[in-house]
């Protein structure tokens, strides 16, 4: 029963991954639409879930302009998610506590850029998730974060992280 149950959590987890957007991401579609395209975020997010039926997993979509909040999201998929695909922000740059939490919760994180931020200025450079994630989709747009699903669920596939 015990070993049942601990299967049955398991095999729910596996099929989950948590994407999350940071700060200023709610405004996509309007924000500065030259660098970060058009597509709302509301948009994005219906794909990846349309995306995630499609492969055989649940995805579930999480925006705040907060770090806590995004801290506190990250502890909460520990168990609960079985990989993560992040889109920081400008929280990207600057926040050890959100590459802290990414490490403590073990998970395959994916990084993904709508813009290329190689291609801008020197400080959007410098990522402090890049070196703890599987790998980076930058520069593509919303489609930056279909394909970083698509290579969350195939590490998960390979059971790779
Ligand atoms: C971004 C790039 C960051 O440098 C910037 O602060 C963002 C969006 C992107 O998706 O291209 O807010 O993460």
């Amino acid at each position: 029963m015990a070993v049942q149950g601990r299967r049955k959590r398991t095999a729910r987890r596996s099929r989950r991954v948590l994407v999350l957007h940071g700060p200023n991401l709610n405004l996509i579609g309007t924000r500065e639409p030259a660098i970060y395209g058009r597509t709302t975020l509301a948009r994005v997010d219906a794909q990846l879930r349309e995306l995630g039926t499609e492969l055989g997993v649940t995805v579930e979509t999480f925006q705040s302009n907060s770090e806590g909040a995004l801290v506190d999201r990250i502890q909460a998929a520990r168990g609960t998610a079985a990989a993560i695909v992040i889109n920081a922000g400008a929280y990207t740059h600057t926040s050890v506590a959100m590459r802290d939490a990414l490490l403590a919760v073990e998970l395959p994180v994916v990084e993904v850029h709508l813009s290329n931020t190689y291609k801008r200025e020197a400080f959007r450079h410098r990522s402090l998730i890049a070196d703890i994630a599987v790998g980076q989709v930058v520069g593509f747009g919303a489609e930056s974060y279909l394909l970083g699903l698509r290579a969350a669920v195939g590490v998960l596939a390979r059971g790779a992280s």
